[in-house]
């Protein structure tokens, strides 16, 4: 559509060229910019930039340019005795005046306890993801949109998820190895790693990057009790942001420590950051929860009880029955979600009432958008 919306004027306007397009929008394009942008720049096969801005002048300016067959503009440029041709529509798609004047529309579908009643939608078929396109698109999607996607019916072999993600991409190496192995064990350095309940939570909040997805893969769940839980964390914050501003506030605005000091390791590790993180559109970014891993609070003292009220809020709301959804993980499940974004948990399970067994692999959430935006052909 776009491709097709033709050039009706443009003027030289001192810093900018100013175009008039025949569907009635209008682009201001920078000097700088468009020299910044010249396509003769771009490395063919490195597809990067060579050209450096320092090697011209600020008030480089358009000696003179013209449009040709309202395909391409030409502008020779005042320095440097170069001459730059653009697609114009090229120059439509990444019309910065354009395209920040559209509303932000977020990628993200938050969602509440309702979602118990359409779990369709977020799950997928193992021969489906495994053998078609689509399906791998579809996973990725759920997994961007929703932040959840169960897998079922996929092979439980041991490191049989190695497969699947290699759909993807590869995994994040973390000190608990790949994969890791969720299962009662004597002396565990991770409450995992133990038959008791876990509160909802994130995992590894004390890295300055928490992994950005984590796949727990259900190779034997015969136990008793071992249920799941998860709640979307954009979701609760998107609650507290339209109903308790002070509250949303401080989360976002209120450093706070997280700590591991795993004894089976020779470190210690200290992160900080906000339990809420917004982005450059001032939608949700990640978020961070975990009771068992968050540090002693030091946080200047005037901060401490608003920011202990607000985290007491979030955490009443991040396990509240409003915002649970709550399933068991089956054989051949592999349990996908975006780890900076929704909660998870389980219920305590008894030992010795049958097995149960998940291995853990974590995959940053670069690849899984990157991976998606390549299937999808968006372009740069
Ligand atoms: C984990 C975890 C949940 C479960 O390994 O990070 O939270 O159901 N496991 O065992
Ligand atoms: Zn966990």
């Amino acid at each position: 559509m776009v491709d097709t919306i033709k050039i009706k004027n443009v003027n030289n306007n001192q810093s900018s060229l100013t175009i008039e397009w025949d569907d009635g929008e209008k682009s201001n394009f920078n000097f700088l910019w468009l020299r910044d942008n010249c396509p003769s720049d771009i490395h063919p096969t490195a597809r990067e930039r060579q050209f450096n801005l320092k090697d011209v002048s600020e008030n480089i300016k358009p000696e003179s340019f013209k449009v040709e067959n309202n395909e391409k503009i030409e502008i020779k440029w005042s320095e440097g005795n170069h001459t730059s041709l653009y697609d114009i529509s090229w120059l439509r798609r990444h019309c910065y005046t354009i395209n920040n004047s559209k509303p932000y529309v977020s990628p993200y579908k938050l969602w509440d306890k309702s979602l118990s009643q359409s779990l369709e939608k977020i799950t997928a078929e193992y021969e489906e993801v495994m053998e078609t396109e689509e399906g791998l698109i579809k996973w990725l999607e759920k997994l961007h949109h929703y932040g959840i996607c169960i897998v079922k019916n996929t092979v439980t072999s041991k490191n049989s998820g190695f497969e699947i993600l290699k759909r993807i991409s590869h995994t994040r190496q973390t000190f608990f190895g790949t994969p890791f192995e969720v299962i009662n064990i004597p002396n565990p350095n991770n409450q995992a790693y133990t038959s008791k309940g876990l509160f909802n939570h994130t995992d590894l909040p004390y890295f300055e990057s928490a992994p950005g997805y984590q796949f727990l893969h259900c190779l034997v769940n015969d136990a008793t009790g071992g249920n799941s839980s998860i709640a979307d964390g954009f979701k609760v914050a998107d609650y507290l942001r339209k109903n308790d501003e002070e509250v949303f506030k401080t989360l976002i605005q209120t450093p706070v420590k997280f700590t591991n000091n795993d004894y089976t390791q020779e470190t210690v590790r200290i992160g900080y950051s906000p339990l809420i993180n917004l982005n450059k559109d001032n939608d949700y970014n990640d978020m961070r929860f975990s009771v068992a891993q968050m540090g002693v609070i030091d946080c200047a003292p005037d901060l401490v009880e608003k920011f202990y009220k607000s985290y007491h809020k979030f955490a009443k709301l991040l396990h509240s029955k409003e915002y649970l959804v709550e399933f068991r993980l089956e054989k051949g499940d592999l349990f996908c979600f975006n780890n900076r974004r929704v909660v998870h948990g389980r219920t305590e399970f008894n030992p010795n009432s049958g097995h149960r067994h998940l291995q853990g692999y974590y995959i940053d959430r670069d690849e899984i958008l990157g991976r998606m935006n390549y299937l999808k052909k968006v372009e740069l």
